[in-house]
């Protein structure tokens, strides 16, 4: 249906929306939540960093909360990154956001990514062989690559944080979705990063939705 009407909103925000990207979804207003209770100073000049921006709905929703704040952002797709620049600009947050093609499976997809004061990130966290078993308007409408997250879903968790400890500033943090039951898996592989694990955030139906840790 947000694909017919183009549009979907996240936070109280309009999102533009095409097939090239995950359609935002309630839960993950959570990573949202998580951030305005970790840096409650609203006023201060952080630096934020989004990885995988679909529509860009977690950054741009960050940069109008936060009117001081500058934020990057990564996408491998570039129909993607094309919608989530046009948010920007619908949102005017587009001249304190950099968004930028990449991506975390290549060679130093960090390079002018950091330092940052928050990693933020959605990514694909299905498990391959459970796609085709998704609803049909998730597994057939979706794009694979907003999905797919590996034989055991975990791939992209894996890539962030080995290149996440350059990109953080010690005491910055990182607040990541994740499926039902990953939580501690991927905090696992976020404290042999050199991240320390803090309580996750619940979502709505009371699922730890969100991986909250401390550089
Ligand atoms: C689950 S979607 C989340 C989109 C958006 N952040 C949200 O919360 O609605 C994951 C996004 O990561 C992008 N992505 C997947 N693999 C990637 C990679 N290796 N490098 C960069 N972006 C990637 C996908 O194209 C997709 O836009």
């Amino acid at each position: 249906m947000a694909y017919i009407l183009g549009e979907r909103e996240f936070w109280g925000l309009p999102f533009r929306v095409s097939p090239a990207v995950l359609v935002p979804r309630p839960d993950s207003e959570t990573v949202i939540e998580a951030a305005l209770a970790l840096l409650p100073e609203r006023d201060r000049a952080w630096r934020f960093l989004d990885l995988g921006l679909g529509s860009g709905c977690l950054l741009l929703t960050l940069l109008h909360l936060y009117p001081a704040a500058t934020g990057a952002g990564l996408e491998a797709s570039p129909e993607a990154l094309a919608v989530a620049r046009a948010n920007a600009e619908a949102l005017g947050v587009a001249g304190r956001a950099d968004l930028r093609l990449g991506d975390w499976r290549r060679p130093g997809w960090t390079g002018g990514l950091g330092p940052v004061d928050l990693l933020v990130s959605n990514p694909p966290y299905i498990a391959a062989a459970t796609v085709p078993t998704l609803m049909p308007e998730v597994s057939r409408h979706e794009p694979r690559l907003a999905l797919d997250g590996g034989a055991d879903g975990l791939d992209a968790y894996r890539a962030i944080a080995a290149g996440a400890a350059s990109l953080v500033v010690p005491g910055g943090r990182v607040l990541l979705e994740g499926g039902e039951g990953q939580a501690p898996d991927i905090a696992g592989i976020f404290a042999a990063a050199g991240f320390a694990p803090e309580a996750p955030w619940k979502d709505l139906s009371g699922i730890e939705r969100v991986v909250s840790l401390k550089h």
